[in-house]
C-alpha cells in the first residue's frame, strides 16, 4: 500500500518563473516570497516522496475555452513544459507515474466522477512553478527528483466544480492513492490560489482577512468553504481566487487523517496576487 506523506498548497504566479530565470531570491521583493519555501524543502528532504500527485488547472496549454473538461487526470509517462507566452524559460519535462496514473483514473470512475484521462499533455507554471520551488536543484540539473499524476481541475470556464464536490474528488484520490498497490511515498500538492483577480473593475482585488481563516481552516474546519457557491467564492477571492478549489481538493486526500500544520506562509503581493504556502502533515 502506497503511504500519503501529506500535503502542500502553493500558489503559482508566472513571475515567479521570471524570477527564478534571473535569480531574484535575494531581491528585497522576492525574498520574504522565497525564504517560505525553505522549511517546505526541508521537509521534503525528511519525508522523500517518490511520487508528486499534484492538484492544477490547466491556463490555455493543453484545453482552450473550446474544450473544457471539468476533471482531468495525466496518464503520460512524460509531461513536457511549454512556454505560455509568459516569458519564462521552459523548465524540465516531468517524468509521469503512469502506473499510478491509470490506477487514478479507474478509482475516480468507479467513485462516479467523469473525468478526462490525458495519455499525452504539456504541463503550464500550474505544474513546473511548484516543482521549481520545492525542488530548485531539480530546476539547475533539468530532471525532477519524483515523478508526477497531474490532476486538473477546470477553474477557467465556468461552471467549476463546485468545493464540495473538490472535496469529495480529494477523498477519492486518497482511496485510490492507499489501495495502489505499491510501497512508494506520496505526497499531494495543490497548486493555485489564494485571493487574486487578474483583470476586470476588480484587477488586483486581495482578500487577506478571507485567506487567512480559508488557510487557518484547511487545519481545524477542512470543509468550512463547502458552505460558499462558487459564485459567493469569485466575489470574495476574485475571479483567479476559486484556484483554491485545488486546496480543497487536496484537503480532502487528507480527509480521514487528524492533520498538523507544519508550515504556513501568506505573503501580498507578488504580481497581482495573495500567495500562500501551507504544508500539511498527519498528526
Ligand atoms: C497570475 C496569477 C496566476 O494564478 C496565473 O495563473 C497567472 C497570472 C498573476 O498574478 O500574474
Ligand atoms: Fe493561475
Amino acid at each position: 500500500m502506497a503511504h500519503i506523506i501529506g500535503s502542500i498548497s502553493t500558489s503559482h504566479v508566472p513571475a515567479i518563473g521570471g524570477a527564478l530565470a534571473r535569480q531574484k531570491q535575494q531581491d528585497p521583493y522576492w525574498k520574504p516570497f522565497f525564504d517560505a519555501y525553505g522549511k517546505a524543502r526541508e521537509w521534503l528532504g525528511r519525508e522523500r516522496p517518490d511520487v508528486v500527485v499534484i492538484l492544477h488547472n490547466d491556463h490555455g496549454l493543453n484545453f482552450f475555452l473550446d474544450k473544457m473538461p471539468t476533471f482531468a487526470v495525466g496518464a503520460a509517462d512524460a509531461y513536457k513544459n511549454a512556454d505560455e507566452g509568459w516569458g519564462i524559460p521552459p523548465l524540465a519535462a516531468a517524468r509521469g507515474c503512469v502506473d499510478l496514473s491509470w490506477h487514478i483514473v479507474e478509482t475516480l470512475v468507479e467513485d462516479e466522477f467523469d473525468i478526462t484521462t490525458c495519455q499525452e499533455a504539456l504541463i503550464d507554471h500550474s505544474v513546473s512553478l511548484p516543482l521549481a520551488l520545492l525542488w530548485p536543484e531539480g530546476k539547475d540539473a533539468g530532471e525532477w527528483p519524483v515523478e508526477i499524476v497531474p490532476v486538473c481541475i477546470n477553474t477557467v470556464l465556468a461552471p467549476y466544480p463546485s468545493a464540495a464536490r473538490c472535496y469529495r474528488l480529494g477523498q477519492s484520490l486518497r482511496r485510490a492513492i492507499e489501495s495502489w498497490d505499491d510501497d512508494r511515498r506520496v505526497l499531494v500538492v495543490a497548486s493555485g490560489g489564494l485571493s487574486h483577480q487578474l483583470d476586470g473593475e476588480r484587477a488586483g482585488f486581495i482578500n487577506k482577512p478571507f485567506d487567512l481563516q480559508f488557510m487557518e481552516s484547511m487545519v481545524s474546519d477542512p470543509t468550512w468553504v463547502t458552505r460558499y457557491s462558487n459564485d459567493e467564492l469569485v466575489e470574495l477571492t476574485g475571479t483567479q481566487g476559486i484556484e483554491l478549489l485545488m486546496w480543497v481538493a487536496a484537503r480532502g486526500v487528507l480527509d480521514d487523517t487528524p492533520v498538523r500544520q507544519h508550515h504556513a506562509h501568506y505573503h501580498v503581493p507578488i504580481s497581482n496576487t495573495a500567495t500562500g504556502l501551507l504544508v500539511l502533515e498527519p498528526a
